[in-house]
């Protein structure tokens, strides 16, 4: 007879916009589903599911094991439901341990104070024991532990993950911009991709291929931790079985042929170079084909039934020259080369969208990284005049707003020079997750530093005093 280990709490985290997304993924691994907020989702399950969920999950860019939550009015009150934790049982003074937060409190000054108790009370629990004191090791502990504090409610997880699990291990060089591969593949759920339907998928503008590469994994069931490793293959209680059966089972289920051809283009010669090394370090060199090209001259060489892309938005110097025309060349590419296709455009920025003189269909708002943007869906008439560009009147996409399946408001108060999406009820609302907002900072931002000394003087002398280790 076999007995099933009791099931633990765990929270999925994803960009703000791709909650639906994920709670879809981890329905179809079977975790039973507890709850949900903006940016997470939380589960149970046991230690194999939530292996599963590390590797499988592609809109995800965390699961954390949910340790303890407890009211903390100050420092010493966090140090003790710190200590109520059994972390003895997790690692032992041999292992490297990490404490990351999102601290989201009036009373803390500095973010990392609290990140300070947590270590020390962590620290002091193993040194009571043995007598020494683990390693703090900021960047690839063994042990990564997260604390969330928001008005005084404290929770600490363990991260499964430890490095991001939007870092899959085929991109070892970075171009300038590239699309945070869990939000690509979140995306491409979102499209509706599917390998039986869409058996020619274009992006034109792949800069370093990551729609494509992110695709080209789902269509030959590729899970998205095939190439990585996780923080909880080094734990004291990980189930080693259970991770080498996932192993296993994983790269028997790879499909070593893909149904789909994945076309992409560049007018950077560099992002074309990343791409195709990123394509053979993901193993999908042959079922894509990268071009050289600007937007103008592209005609890829089957017509795709699915484009889905990422143009860019001016948020950057270099940008500003050329915008106009490379939006207005997607228009025209999509009518002349993609007649009776899905179009997916992420956009963060509404003043450039118009210039596609498309009539959207449908509207997702999302984040990415800082920027607040909208997923775009445009339906491709196999009549080419029926979504003609009209220079004299621009057809605003916001016409279509009836169509949109989104619960949000419209971009018909955007004017061309308005940088920003009108009111926005899901970014505005303050629902963000504290693990959201610390998703929300750029990637290679440290969320907290544990060793920084505080800048200026504390406001709150029971959150601020000195730490007991300093
Ligand atoms: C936001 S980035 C796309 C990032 C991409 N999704 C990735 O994962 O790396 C926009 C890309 O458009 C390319 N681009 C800009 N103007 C273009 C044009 N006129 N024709 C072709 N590519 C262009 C840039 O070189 C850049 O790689």
């Amino acid at each position: 007879m076999t007995t099933r280990e009791p099931a633990r709490r765990y929270d999925a985290i994803c960009t703000l916009g791709l909650e639906d997304v994920l709670h879809s993924e981890l329905e179809a691994l079977g975790v039973n589903i507890i709850g949900r907020r903006a940016g997470a989702v939380g589960f149970e399950a046991d230690r194999e599911l939530a292996y599963r969920a590390c590797f499988w999950l592609r809109s995800a860019v965390r699961v954390r094991e949910f340790l303890v939550n407890g009211r903390v009015e100050s420092r010493q009150d966090l140090y003790a439901l710190t200590s109520t934790v059994d972390w003895s049982s997790m690692l032992t003074v041999a292992d490297t341990i990490g404490v990351d937060s999102a601290v989201d409190d009036p009373r803390v000054n500095h973010s990392n104070m609290p990140t300070l108790v947590v270590k020390d009370a962590i620290v002091d629990a193993l040194r009571r024991r043995s007598g020494r004191r683990p390693d703090v090791d900021r960047d690839n502990p063994d042990t990564p532990v997260f604390l969330s504090l928001r008005d005084g409610d404290a929770s600490l997880y363990r991260d499964l993950g430890g490095a991001s699990l939007h870092k899959r291990g085929y991109r070892d060089i970075e171009s300038k911009s590239p699309l945070n591969e869990a939000i690509a593949a979140g995306l491409l759920l979102r499209a509706g991709f599917d390998a039986t339907k869409h058996l020619v998928m274009v992006d034109p503008f792949c800069g370093s291929g990551t729609f494509l590469i992110e695709a080209a994994w789902i269509a030959t069931d590729t899970a998205p931790g095939t190439l990585r490793s996780f923080a909880f293959e080094r734990f004291r209680d990980r189930d080693a079985t259970a991770i080498s059966r996932i192993r296993n089972e994983m790269t028997r289920r790879r499909r070593t042929t893909c149904p789909v051809q994945f076309y992409g283009s560049d007018h950077h010669p560099g992002a074309i170079w990343i791409a195709k090394r990123s394509a053979q370090l993901a193993g999908v060199q042959t079922c894509t084909r990268f071009e050289e090209l600007d937007i103008a001259n592209y005609a890829p060489p089957e017509t795709p039934n699915l484009v889905v892309t990422n143009p860019p938005w001016g948020l950057r110097m270099e940008e500003g020259p050329g915008l106009d025309a490379a939006w207005r060349g997607l228009g025209t590419f999509l009518r002349r080369h993609a007649q009776g296709a899905d179009a997916w455009v992420l956009s963060g920025a509404p003043s450039v969208t118009r210039h596609l003189g498309l009539e959207c269909a449908e509207r997702v708002p999302l984040k990415a990284g800082p920027v607040d943007c909208r997923f775009l869906h445009y339906v491709m008439r196999t009549n080419p005049t029926a979504t003609r560009y009209e220079p004299s009147g621009i057809v605003d996409d916001a016409t279509s707003e009836s169509q949109a399946t989104t619960a949000e408001s419209s971009d018909q108060g955007d004017s061309a020079n308005s940088p920003h999406w009108s009111q926005d009820a899901m970014f505005a609302s303050g629902t963000l997750s504290a693990e959201a907002q610390q998703w929300a900072q750029p990637d290679n931002q440290p969320s907290t530093n544990f060793d920084a000394a505080p800048e200026s003087a504390p406001t709150a002398p029971e959150w601020n005093e000195p730490s007991q280790s300093e």
